[in-house]
């Protein structure tokens, strides 16, 4: 097994669940965010970047020959991404562009894609389901959907099985603080004794889902024989104000939060339905918000930002 973005958040829970069932596995990684630290120690670790280290990439596939690539490598910052659009399409396109011509000429086999609901119109109607209106209104959601036309041409081309996860907002333990989802801010911010900053008036929602749920979606998008896009959400929205709430319940604060101008580039309400990934990999979330709160407030008591 092949994981591109591996020390990340998401990336290094998958490893470490790949490890537990026995699986050997090549990681490769850049650590702009991710920490090696993070990556589990029974897996090969590369300190290496998707997009500019490709002669390397295509060398290591070659002789790895992974009969699956997780491709989480990625900056996931949107904002940062309208700032600097193309450093987020090398990273984010030409990786991807990179991973699976990689692969091809390794031989080919499967390639799970963590895309992401920024794909989405801003006018798409609730809930988002794999035929909502796509039309990425920023550069990362654009670099998200160039992925998963490259794994489509690379499904239709080639012997190669490719699946695209769109997930939603992932939260955890280890989630870093760059480009960081708001649950591991907000946790952080009232762990200090800090005022938490909300953007706009904290009725914009999302869909907020545990990072074990992600990875029993990826594990199970490596068996199944299928190829193209599936929604990963739990169907619950949940506003900005609602999650300060939860989380201040279970810290035990009373912080009025700052409430500050919108950000461009973001969807105003989410949440997405998955049932396609139900009916094509037998897949739904099990954590309720409240439960993944609990853990990973206790996850940042122990190891704070
Ligand atoms: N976290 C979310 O809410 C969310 C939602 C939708 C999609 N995604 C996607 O899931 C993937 C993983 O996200 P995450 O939350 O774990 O982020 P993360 O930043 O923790 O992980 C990304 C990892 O990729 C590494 N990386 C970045 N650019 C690289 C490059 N060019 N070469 C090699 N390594 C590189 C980083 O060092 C990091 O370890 C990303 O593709 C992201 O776009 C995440």
């Amino acid at each position: 097994m092949f994981v591109s973005g591996g020390a990340g958040f998401i990336g290094s829970h998958l490893v470490d669940r790949l490890i537990a069932e026995g699986h050997e596995v090549v990681v490769v990684d850049d650590l702009s965010t991710g920490v090696q630290a993070h990556v589990n120690p029974k897996a090969t670790f590369h300190k290496m970047n998707v997009w500019s280290d490709y002669k390397k990439l295509y060398k290591l596939l070659q002789r790895e020959k992974p009969d699956v690539a997780v491709h989480l490598a990625a900056h996931k910052d949107v904002r940062a991404s309208v700032d600097e659009p193309i450093h987020d399409a090398h990273m984010n396109i030409i990786g991807t562009l990179n991973v699976l011509e990689g692969m091809r000429r390794a031989g080919g086999g499967r390639v799970v894609f963590s895309s992401s609901i920024a794909v989405y119109s801003q006018d798409a109607d609730l809930p988002i389901t794999e035929t909502s209106e796509v039309e990425p209104s920023s550069p990362y959601g654009i670099s998200k959907f160039a992925g998963e036309m490259y794994m489509w041409h690379y499904s239709e081309s080639t012997t190669m099985a490719c699946i695209s996860l769109r997930l939603t907002n992932v939260y955890g333990p280890r989630q870093s603080m760059e480009g960081a989802g708001v649950i591991t801010i907000f946790i952080n911010q009232l762990l200090k004794g800090e005022v938490p900053t909300i953007f706009g008036n904290g009725e914009k929602t999302r869909d907020f889902i545990y990072v074990d749920d992600v990875v029993d979606a990826m594990m199970r998008s490596m068996r199944v024989a299928w190829c193209g896009e599936l929604v990963i959400g739990t169907n619950v929205e949940t506003s900005m104000n609602k999650l300060l709430q939860e989380l201040q319940g279970i810290l035990g604060t009373h912080v009025t939060p700052q409430y500050e101008e919108s950000r461009e580039g973001e969807l105003y309400y989410v949440y997405a339905d998955s049932a396609k990934a139900r009916e094509v990999m037998g897949w739904a979330p099990k954590t309720l918000l409240s439960e993944g709160l609990h853990k990973t407030v206790e996850w940042f008591r122990e190891h704070p930002l």
